[in-house]
């Protein structure tokens, strides 16, 4: 059971003679409890990789199937969350709470009510206080966080989130992250940013693309030991990170490498101790 891309192209017809080709020979895989990231320069194929893998757009050669199905096709209707960019394109009900309640309350689930105040509140939006609003009047912070409370409230096996931590605050942010975290007790869950550094320490897998090519994937442990090929494809890994790999190359042997600042200080402190 798993969310797989294989050998997918996909070429935008667009006006004129020549196609852009948005993504080349790409393979990818999510499973139920993987935390996928996926990263790469600006105009690098990633939110149209995320349109494919959730059946939005079909590839012009490969294949995408969510458990063994065609993800656009009616029985897999429910299967795979996304969560666009620009998250105020997502909206169309008169109120929040309606608009988080369409997905569950059209695949028919009970509970479509409270399944959205729940998911509201999983993302740091008291019910109460957003629940009535127009989603059209949202900031942009807490759009983001409302447009990931409706993806989360489908409670589908695959969740595919485009830069879903882009414009908040640091606890927003933090409120995303544990609802990922909880999140993937049920699903797989796909992140597509430019700031990996949230998501590493708990990630299964990291993707780079490199225009429209795979440039890079792997754990981050194999990031870590040889990262030419994610910073040949223009990307820089964490400065918390940077400095860890500089202690390593000058000989001290790290047990891991970490994005979070208070265990890669107990890190090198560690690898310092047993040194002197
Ligand atoms: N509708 C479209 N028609 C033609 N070309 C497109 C279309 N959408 C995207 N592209 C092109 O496809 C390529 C990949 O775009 P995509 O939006 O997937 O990039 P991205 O990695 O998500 O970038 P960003 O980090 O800026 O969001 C770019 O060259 C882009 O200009
Ligand atoms: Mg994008």
């Amino acid at each position: 059971m798993a969310l797989v891309a294989r050998d997918v192209s996909y070429t935008y017809a667009g006006g004129r003679s020549f196609g852009v080709e948005a993504l080349r020979s790409v393979d990818l895989s999510l499973k139920r409890e993987d935390l996928v990231v996926v990263t790469g320069t600006t105009g690098s194929g990633k939110s149209t990789l995320l349109r494919l893998l959730a059946g939005l757009l079909a590839p012009s050669q490969g294949t995408v199937a969510v458990d063994g199905m065609d993800p656009s096709a009616r029985e897999a209707r429910g299967s795979v969350a996304i969560v666009f960019q620009d998250p105020e394109t997502q909206f169309f009900a008169e109120t929040l709470h309606a608009d988080v309640m369409f997905g569950p309350r059209n695949l028919g689930l009970d509970y479509a009510s409270e399944e959205a105040d729940r998911a509201l509140r999983t993302v740091g939006l008291d019910p109460d206080i957003y629940g009535g609003r127009s989603p059209f009047t949202l900031s942009g912070g807490e759009a983001r966080r409302g447009a990931i409370a409706g993806a989360l409230a489908m409670a589908a096996p695959y969740l595919l989130l485009d830069e879903p931590t882009s414009g908040l605050d640091a606890d927003g942010r933090r409120s995303i992250r544990e609802a990922l975290a909880a999140e993937r007790r049920r699903s797989g869950v796909l992140v597509v940013t430019h700031d990996p550094m949230e998501f590493l320490d708990e990630a299964t897998a990291v993707v780079a693309l490199d225009s429209g090519a795979v440039a890079f994937s792997g754990t981050p442990q194999e990031l870590y030991a040889d990262p030419a090929p994610y910073t040949r494809a223009g990307l820089e890994l964490p400065p918390v990170v940077r400095t860890q790999l500089l202690v390593r190359d000058a000989g001290m042997r790290l047990e891991h490498v970490v994005c979070d600042p208070a265990r890669a200080a107990e890190s090198l402190l560690t690898a310092r101790g047993a040194s002197s």
